[in-house]
Protein backbone atom coordinates (compact mmCIF):
# COMPACT_ATOMS: atom_id res chain seq x y z
CA UNK A 1 0.00 0.00 0.00
CA UNK A 2 1.47 3.41 -0.82
CA UNK A 3 1.27 6.29 0.95
CA UNK A 4 -1.61 7.82 -1.28
CA UNK A 5 -3.93 5.30 -0.36
CA UNK A 6 -2.64 4.70 3.66
CA UNK A 7 -3.98 8.47 3.85
CA UNK A 8 -7.41 8.36 1.53
CA UNK A 9 -8.31 5.12 3.46
CA UNK A 10 -7.83 6.09 7.53
CA UNK A 11 -8.01 9.84 7.61
CA UNK A 12 -11.30 11.99 8.01
CA UNK A 13 -10.99 15.56 8.25
CA UNK A 14 -13.85 17.18 10.93
CA UNK A 15 -14.33 20.85 9.91
CA UNK A 16 -13.71 23.37 12.49
CA UNK A 17 -12.89 20.46 14.61
CA UNK A 18 -16.91 20.59 15.87
CA UNK A 19 -17.64 18.12 18.29
CA UNK A 20 -14.28 16.69 18.88
CA UNK A 21 -13.16 16.65 22.74
CA UNK A 22 -9.88 18.16 22.34
CA UNK A 23 -9.24 17.76 26.30
CA UNK A 24 -10.61 17.65 29.93
CA UNK A 25 -10.94 20.45 31.88
CA UNK A 26 -11.68 21.69 35.46
CA UNK A 27 -12.91 25.38 34.50
CA UNK A 28 -16.56 25.15 32.93
CA UNK A 29 -18.74 23.91 31.28
CA UNK A 30 -21.23 25.05 28.60
CA UNK A 31 -24.30 23.24 28.28
CA UNK A 32 -26.44 24.18 25.02
CA UNK A 33 -29.24 22.16 25.16
CA UNK A 34 -30.87 23.12 28.62
CA UNK A 35 -29.05 26.34 28.93
CA UNK A 36 -26.70 26.34 31.54
CA UNK A 37 -23.19 27.73 32.27
CA UNK A 38 -21.10 25.88 34.84
CA UNK A 39 -17.61 27.49 36.51
CA UNK A 40 -16.12 24.79 38.47
CA UNK A 41 -19.34 23.08 39.36
CA UNK A 42 -20.97 26.11 40.58
CA UNK A 43 -24.36 27.26 38.22
CA UNK A 44 -23.36 30.77 36.55
CA UNK A 45 -26.90 31.84 38.62
CA UNK A 46 -25.28 31.26 41.75
CA UNK A 47 -22.38 32.94 41.43
CA UNK A 48 -24.31 36.24 39.72
CA UNK A 49 -26.44 36.08 42.93
CA UNK A 50 -23.47 35.33 45.62
CA UNK A 51 -20.07 36.25 44.41
CA UNK A 52 -17.97 39.41 42.92
CA UNK A 53 -15.76 39.07 39.41
CA UNK A 54 -12.42 38.43 41.98
CA UNK A 55 -14.48 35.62 44.30
CA UNK A 56 -15.31 34.11 40.23
CA UNK A 57 -12.09 34.16 39.15
CA UNK A 58 -10.63 33.03 42.07
CA UNK A 59 -12.45 30.16 42.26
CA UNK A 60 -11.29 29.24 38.54
CA UNK A 61 -7.97 29.57 39.11
CA UNK A 62 -7.70 27.52 42.53
CA UNK A 63 -10.93 25.36 42.67
CA UNK A 64 -12.82 26.71 45.67
CA UNK A 65 -14.41 30.01 46.18
CA UNK A 66 -12.13 32.39 48.76
CA UNK A 67 -12.88 32.42 52.48
CA UNK A 68 -13.06 36.41 53.34
CA UNK A 69 -9.35 36.45 54.29
CA UNK A 70 -8.37 34.63 50.84
CA UNK A 71 -10.70 37.05 49.19
CA UNK A 72 -8.84 40.31 51.02
CA UNK A 73 -5.44 39.41 50.27
CA UNK A 74 -5.98 38.79 46.97
CA UNK A 75 -7.70 41.77 46.06
CA UNK A 76 -4.97 43.53 47.57
CA UNK A 77 -2.60 42.05 45.11
CA UNK A 78 -4.51 42.61 42.40
CA UNK A 79 -5.25 45.94 42.68
CA UNK A 80 -1.66 47.01 43.66
CA UNK A 81 -0.88 45.16 39.84
CA UNK A 82 -3.38 47.89 38.32
CA UNK A 83 -0.25 50.04 36.93
CA UNK A 84 1.52 49.43 33.64
CA UNK A 85 5.18 49.86 32.97
CA UNK A 86 5.77 53.42 31.68
CA UNK A 87 7.06 52.01 28.14
CA UNK A 88 4.28 50.55 27.75
CA UNK A 89 2.11 53.85 28.32
CA UNK A 90 4.65 55.18 26.01
CA UNK A 91 4.04 52.73 23.59
CA UNK A 92 -0.04 53.44 23.86
CA UNK A 93 0.94 57.34 23.38
CA UNK A 94 3.29 56.11 19.83
CA UNK A 95 0.19 54.32 18.77
CA UNK A 96 -1.86 55.32 16.03
CA UNK A 97 -5.16 56.61 17.37
CA UNK A 98 -6.96 54.95 14.37
CA UNK A 99 -5.42 51.42 16.01
CA UNK A 100 -8.30 49.51 17.14
CA UNK A 101 -8.35 49.42 20.99
CA UNK A 102 -7.86 45.05 20.54
CA UNK A 103 -5.16 45.86 18.55
CA UNK A 104 -3.59 48.30 21.12
CA UNK A 105 -4.69 45.37 23.94
CA UNK A 106 -2.90 42.54 21.87
CA UNK A 107 0.47 44.70 21.03
CA UNK A 108 0.76 46.20 24.69
CA UNK A 109 -0.16 42.64 26.17
CA UNK A 110 2.66 41.11 24.08
CA UNK A 111 5.01 43.89 24.80
CA UNK A 112 4.31 43.64 29.16
CA UNK A 113 6.00 40.08 28.63
CA UNK A 114 9.04 41.88 28.22
CA UNK A 115 9.16 43.68 31.25
CA UNK A 116 7.79 40.61 33.81
CA UNK A 117 10.50 39.68 35.56
CA UNK A 118 8.58 36.02 35.81
CA UNK A 119 7.98 35.69 32.20
CA UNK A 120 10.72 33.17 31.64
CA UNK A 121 9.21 30.95 35.10
CA UNK A 122 6.52 28.48 34.83
CA UNK A 123 6.55 27.39 38.35
CA UNK A 124 3.17 27.98 40.31
CA UNK A 125 4.15 30.73 42.43
CA UNK A 126 5.57 32.09 39.42
CA UNK A 127 2.30 31.70 37.23
CA UNK A 128 0.39 32.63 40.50
CA UNK A 129 2.09 36.27 40.34
CA UNK A 130 2.20 36.65 36.38
CA UNK A 131 -1.43 35.69 36.27
CA UNK A 132 -2.47 38.68 38.94
CA UNK A 133 -0.28 40.97 37.03
CA UNK A 134 -1.92 40.28 34.03
CA UNK A 135 -5.40 40.47 34.68
CA UNK A 136 -4.60 43.71 36.60
CA UNK A 137 -3.11 44.81 33.71
CA UNK A 138 -5.36 44.03 30.86
CA UNK A 139 -7.75 46.05 32.30
CA UNK A 140 -5.62 49.06 32.74
CA UNK A 141 -4.86 49.30 29.76
CA UNK A 142 -7.78 49.88 28.30
CA UNK A 143 -8.58 52.63 31.15
CA UNK A 144 -5.46 53.86 30.29
CA UNK A 145 -5.58 53.71 26.12
CA UNK A 146 -8.79 55.64 26.86
CA UNK A 147 -7.29 58.66 29.36
CA UNK A 148 -4.26 59.07 27.12
CA UNK A 149 -5.97 58.82 23.26
CA UNK A 150 -8.72 61.90 25.50
CA UNK A 151 -5.28 63.66 26.39
CA UNK A 152 -6.59 63.38 30.18
CA UNK A 153 -4.31 61.87 32.87
CA UNK A 154 -3.80 58.17 33.76
CA UNK A 155 -5.39 57.67 36.58
CA UNK A 156 -3.63 55.21 39.75
CA UNK A 157 -6.25 52.42 41.29
CA UNK A 158 -8.54 53.33 45.07
CA UNK A 159 -7.65 50.54 46.87
CA UNK A 160 -11.17 50.82 48.79
CA UNK A 161 -12.73 50.00 44.85
CA UNK A 162 -13.17 46.30 43.77
CA UNK A 163 -11.68 45.36 40.74
CA UNK A 164 -14.75 46.40 38.58
CA UNK A 165 -15.50 49.31 40.09
CA UNK A 166 -11.60 50.48 39.81
CA UNK A 167 -12.00 50.49 35.89
CA UNK A 168 -14.35 52.43 36.15
CA UNK A 169 -12.72 54.97 38.09
CA UNK A 170 -9.26 54.73 35.97
CA UNK A 171 -11.53 55.28 32.63
CA UNK A 172 -13.89 58.33 33.29
CA UNK A 173 -12.46 59.41 36.57
CA UNK A 174 -15.66 59.10 39.00
CA UNK A 175 -16.83 56.74 40.86
CA UNK A 176 -19.42 54.27 39.65
CA UNK A 177 -22.85 53.88 41.90
CA UNK A 178 -23.65 50.64 43.25
CA UNK A 179 -26.06 49.65 40.63
CA UNK A 180 -23.36 50.48 38.12
CA UNK A 181 -20.50 48.60 40.10
CA UNK A 182 -23.17 45.75 40.20
CA UNK A 183 -23.89 45.45 36.92
CA UNK A 184 -20.00 45.68 35.57
CA UNK A 185 -19.03 43.29 38.06
CA UNK A 186 -21.71 40.68 36.61
CA UNK A 187 -20.61 42.03 32.93
CA UNK A 188 -17.20 40.67 33.72
CA UNK A 189 -18.08 37.46 35.49
CA UNK A 190 -20.34 36.63 32.32
CA UNK A 191 -17.56 37.40 29.99
CA UNK A 192 -14.77 35.23 32.27
CA UNK A 193 -15.02 31.66 30.62
CA UNK A 194 -16.88 29.75 28.27
CA UNK A 195 -15.10 26.54 27.31
CA UNK A 196 -13.07 25.70 24.69
CA UNK A 197 -14.13 28.60 22.53
CA UNK A 198 -11.86 29.60 19.88
CA UNK A 199 -9.81 31.76 21.72
CA UNK A 200 -9.32 29.67 24.27
CA UNK A 201 -8.29 26.77 22.15
CA UNK A 202 -5.50 28.95 20.95
CA UNK A 203 -3.98 30.15 24.21
CA UNK A 204 -4.27 26.06 25.09
CA UNK A 205 -2.16 25.69 21.98
CA UNK A 206 0.24 28.38 22.70
CA UNK A 207 0.59 27.22 26.24
CA UNK A 208 1.07 23.39 24.96
CA UNK A 209 4.28 24.06 23.45
CA UNK A 210 5.65 25.40 26.73
CA UNK A 211 5.81 29.21 25.21
CA UNK A 212 5.52 31.89 27.95
CA UNK A 213 1.98 32.90 29.54
CA UNK A 214 2.29 36.15 27.84
CA UNK A 215 2.08 34.71 24.14
CA UNK A 216 -0.46 32.33 25.22
CA UNK A 217 -2.47 35.16 26.16
CA UNK A 218 -1.57 37.23 23.04
CA UNK A 219 -2.75 34.36 21.00
CA UNK A 220 -6.06 34.45 22.98
CA UNK A 221 -6.52 37.92 22.08
CA UNK A 222 -5.68 38.04 18.44
CA UNK A 223 -8.27 34.91 18.10
CA UNK A 224 -10.73 36.99 20.02
CA UNK A 225 -11.01 40.11 17.57
CA UNK A 226 -12.37 37.88 14.79
CA UNK A 227 -15.44 38.76 13.72
CA UNK A 228 -16.99 35.10 14.24
CA UNK A 229 -16.04 35.55 18.00
CA UNK A 230 -15.82 38.64 19.69
CA UNK A 231 -17.17 41.63 18.52
CA UNK A 232 -20.53 40.98 18.28
CA UNK A 233 -21.64 43.70 20.96
CA UNK A 234 -20.00 46.21 19.31
CA UNK A 235 -21.98 46.04 16.04
CA UNK A 236 -25.19 45.10 18.52
CA UNK A 237 -25.22 48.75 19.52
CA UNK A 238 -25.20 49.96 16.15
CA UNK A 239 -28.65 49.34 15.42
CA UNK A 240 -29.55 51.87 17.91
CA UNK A 241 -27.54 54.58 16.18
CA UNK A 242 -29.39 54.00 12.90
CA UNK A 243 -32.68 54.57 13.55
CA UNK A 244 -34.22 58.09 15.03
CA UNK A 245 -36.66 57.01 17.27
CA UNK A 246 -39.19 53.02 18.24
CA UNK A 247 -41.25 54.31 15.58
CA UNK A 248 -38.01 53.03 13.09
CA UNK A 249 -37.41 49.94 14.55
CA UNK A 250 -39.83 47.86 13.04
CA UNK A 251 -38.87 48.64 9.26
CA UNK A 252 -35.20 48.73 10.14
CA UNK A 253 -35.15 45.01 11.89
CA UNK A 254 -37.76 44.04 9.03
CA UNK A 255 -35.57 45.33 6.48
CA UNK A 256 -32.50 43.66 7.93
CA UNK A 257 -34.43 39.99 8.21
CA UNK A 258 -35.77 40.12 4.96
CA UNK A 259 -32.31 40.96 3.27
CA UNK A 260 -30.97 37.67 5.11
CA UNK A 261 -29.24 39.91 7.44
CA UNK A 262 -28.03 38.87 10.59
CA UNK A 263 -29.26 40.93 14.18
CA UNK A 264 -26.59 41.74 16.26
CA UNK A 265 -26.25 40.15 19.39
CA UNK A 266 -29.14 36.96 18.28
CA UNK A 267 -28.44 33.34 18.43
CA UNK A 268 -25.55 31.03 19.39
CA UNK A 269 -23.73 28.27 18.11
CA UNK A 270 -24.05 26.31 21.39
CA UNK A 271 -27.27 27.40 23.10
CA UNK A 272 -30.27 25.78 21.85
CA UNK A 273 -32.33 27.99 24.50
CA UNK A 274 -31.89 31.17 25.96
CA UNK A 275 -28.32 32.46 26.68
CA UNK A 276 -28.40 32.15 30.59
CA UNK A 277 -25.99 35.08 30.82
CA UNK A 278 -28.17 37.12 28.53
CA UNK A 279 -30.87 36.60 31.13
CA UNK A 280 -28.95 37.71 33.93
CA UNK A 281 -27.34 40.57 31.92
CA UNK A 282 -30.62 41.69 30.88
CA UNK A 283 -32.09 42.33 34.26
CA UNK A 284 -28.88 45.04 35.25
CA UNK A 285 -29.87 46.58 31.76
CA UNK A 286 -32.82 47.76 32.81
CA UNK A 287 -31.88 48.43 36.06
CA UNK A 288 -29.53 51.15 34.29
CA UNK A 289 -32.11 52.10 32.14
CA UNK A 290 -34.23 53.49 34.60
CA UNK A 291 -32.15 56.56 34.26
CA UNK A 292 -34.64 59.31 32.26
CA UNK A 293 -31.31 59.28 29.13
CA UNK A 294 -31.82 55.64 28.87
CA UNK A 295 -35.47 55.16 28.47
CA UNK A 296 -35.72 55.59 24.66
CA UNK A 297 -32.80 52.97 24.07
CA UNK A 298 -34.59 50.59 26.77
CA UNK A 299 -37.89 50.85 24.90
CA UNK A 300 -36.44 50.10 21.51
CA UNK A 301 -34.18 47.12 22.66
CA UNK A 302 -37.35 45.80 24.12
CA UNK A 303 -39.17 46.21 20.72
CA UNK A 304 -36.10 44.71 18.74
CA UNK A 305 -35.99 41.67 20.86
CA UNK A 306 -39.80 41.01 20.40
CA UNK A 307 -39.84 41.19 16.75
CA UNK A 308 -36.39 39.12 16.43
CA UNK A 309 -38.43 36.51 18.83
CA UNK A 310 -41.58 36.98 16.44
CA UNK A 311 -39.82 36.75 13.12
CA UNK A 312 -37.08 34.07 13.42
CA UNK A 313 -37.71 32.64 16.56
CA UNK A 314 -34.40 33.26 18.35
CA UNK A 315 -32.98 34.77 21.64
CA UNK A 316 -30.75 37.38 22.21
CA UNK A 317 -27.28 36.41 23.75
CA UNK A 318 -25.28 38.15 26.52
CA UNK A 319 -23.61 40.77 23.89
CA UNK A 320 -26.74 42.05 23.04
CA UNK A 321 -27.11 43.23 26.74
CA UNK A 322 -23.08 43.55 27.34
CA UNK A 323 -23.55 46.50 24.73
CA UNK A 324 -26.32 47.92 26.30
CA UNK A 325 -25.24 47.99 29.72
CA UNK A 326 -21.39 49.59 28.58
CA UNK A 327 -23.18 51.85 26.49
CA UNK A 328 -24.96 52.87 30.04
CA UNK A 329 -22.06 53.07 31.94
CA UNK A 330 -20.23 55.68 29.03
CA UNK A 331 -17.93 53.25 28.15
CA UNK A 332 -17.28 54.47 24.45
CA UNK A 333 -18.12 52.05 21.47
CA UNK A 334 -14.66 51.18 20.33
CA UNK A 335 -13.90 49.40 23.58
CA UNK A 336 -16.43 47.19 24.13
CA UNK A 337 -14.72 43.88 22.78
CA UNK A 338 -11.70 44.74 24.74
CA UNK A 339 -13.63 44.65 27.87
CA UNK A 340 -14.79 40.93 26.97
CA UNK A 341 -11.10 40.18 26.33
CA UNK A 342 -10.18 41.63 29.64
CA UNK A 343 -12.41 39.38 31.64
CA UNK A 344 -11.87 36.64 29.00
CA UNK A 345 -7.96 37.06 30.11
CA UNK A 346 -8.62 35.51 33.84
CA UNK A 347 -10.17 32.20 31.75
CA UNK A 348 -7.64 32.20 29.49
CA UNK A 349 -4.83 32.19 32.42
CA UNK A 350 -6.64 29.60 33.88
CA UNK A 351 -6.82 27.22 30.88
CA UNK A 352 -2.87 28.15 30.39
CA UNK A 353 -2.11 26.95 33.82
CA UNK A 354 -4.56 23.92 33.55
CA UNK A 355 -2.14 23.43 30.28
CA UNK A 356 0.71 23.58 32.40
CA UNK A 357 0.40 21.56 34.68
CA UNK A 358 -0.96 18.10 32.55
CA UNK A 359 0.47 19.15 29.80
CA UNK A 360 0.99 17.25 26.38
CA UNK A 361 1.97 19.24 23.16
CA UNK A 362 -1.43 19.99 21.06
CA UNK A 363 -0.81 18.77 17.27
CA UNK A 364 -3.28 17.66 15.01
CA UNK A 365 -3.47 16.49 11.70
CA UNK A 366 -4.40 17.11 8.43
CA UNK A 367 -5.68 15.34 5.58
CA UNK A 368 -3.26 15.97 2.73
CA UNK A 369 -5.85 16.73 -0.36
CA UNK A 370 -3.20 18.04 -2.66
CA UNK A 371 -1.13 15.77 -5.63
CA UNK A 372 0.94 12.89 -5.57
CA UNK A 373 3.67 11.63 -7.12
CA UNK A 374 4.82 14.80 -9.05
CA UNK A 375 8.36 15.04 -10.55
CA UNK A 376 10.31 18.33 -10.24
CA UNK A 377 11.75 19.59 -12.77
CA UNK A 378 14.65 22.29 -12.97
CA UNK A 379 13.67 25.90 -13.13
CA UNK A 380 15.15 26.69 -16.71
CA UNK A 381 12.79 23.64 -18.38
CA UNK A 382 9.62 24.70 -16.32
CA UNK A 383 7.20 25.86 -19.34
N1 LIG B 1 -30.18 37.26 13.08
C1 LIG B 1 -31.02 36.78 12.17
N2 LIG B 1 -31.09 35.48 11.85
C2 LIG B 1 -30.28 34.65 12.49
C3 LIG B 1 -29.37 35.08 13.48
C4 LIG B 1 -29.35 36.45 13.76
N3 LIG B 1 -28.51 36.95 14.67
N4 LIG B 1 -28.68 34.02 13.96
C5 LIG B 1 -29.14 32.95 13.30
N5 LIG B 1 -30.10 33.34 12.42
C6 LIG B 1 -30.87 32.49 11.55
C7 LIG B 1 -30.07 32.09 10.32
O1 LIG B 1 -30.20 33.04 9.29
C8 LIG B 1 -30.74 30.79 9.98
O2 LIG B 1 -31.99 31.07 9.39
P1 LIG B 1 -32.57 30.20 8.20
O3 LIG B 1 -32.68 28.80 8.79
O4 LIG B 1 -33.86 30.84 7.90
O5 LIG B 1 -31.55 30.28 7.11
C9 LIG B 1 -31.01 30.18 11.35
O6 LIG B 1 -31.13 31.27 12.23
C10 LIG B 1 -29.90 29.25 11.84
O7 LIG B 1 -28.67 29.91 11.63
P2 LIG B 1 -27.25 29.24 11.80
O8 LIG B 1 -26.25 30.01 11.00
O9 LIG B 1 -27.34 27.78 11.58
O10 LIG B 1 -27.00 29.48 13.30
P3 LIG B 1 -25.63 29.30 13.96
O11 LIG B 1 -25.89 28.54 15.17
O12 LIG B 1 -24.60 28.79 13.06
O13 LIG B 1 -25.23 30.82 14.27
C11 LIG B 1 -24.24 32.67 15.26
C12 LIG B 1 -24.70 31.23 15.45
C13 LIG B 1 -23.83 33.23 16.63
C14 LIG B 1 -23.02 32.72 14.31
C15 LIG B 1 -25.39 33.49 14.68
O14 LIG B 1 -26.53 33.40 15.50
C16 LIG B 1 -25.02 34.93 14.43
O15 LIG B 1 -24.39 35.26 13.41
N6 LIG B 1 -25.39 35.85 15.37
C17 LIG B 1 -25.08 37.23 15.24
C18 LIG B 1 -23.68 37.50 15.77
C19 LIG B 1 -23.58 37.42 17.27
O16 LIG B 1 -24.42 37.95 17.98
N7 LIG B 1 -22.53 36.77 17.73
C20 LIG B 1 -22.26 36.63 19.14
C21 LIG B 1 -22.47 35.25 19.61
S1 LIG B 1 -22.26 35.18 21.38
Amino acid sequence: MNMKNQTMEHVVAIRGLENVVAGETKISYVDGVDGRLIYAGYEIRELAAHASFAETVYLLWHGELPTREQLDAFHIRLVAEMRLPSQVIEMIKLAPPSAHPMDLLRTAVSALGMYDPDAADRSDEACERKAIRLLAQTITLVADMHRVRQGLPVLSADTKLGFGANFLYMLRGDSPSEAEQTAFELLLMLHLEHGLNASTFAARVTASTLSDMHAALTSGLGTLKGPLHGGASERAIDIFENVNDIDEIDEYIEGMLNEGKRVMGFGHRVYKTEDPRARLLREQAWILCQRTDLAELAAQAKRVEQLVMEKKGIYPNVDFYSGIVQHALGIPKPYFTAIFACARTAGWLAHIREQYADNRLIRPTSHYIGPWDKVAVPIDERG
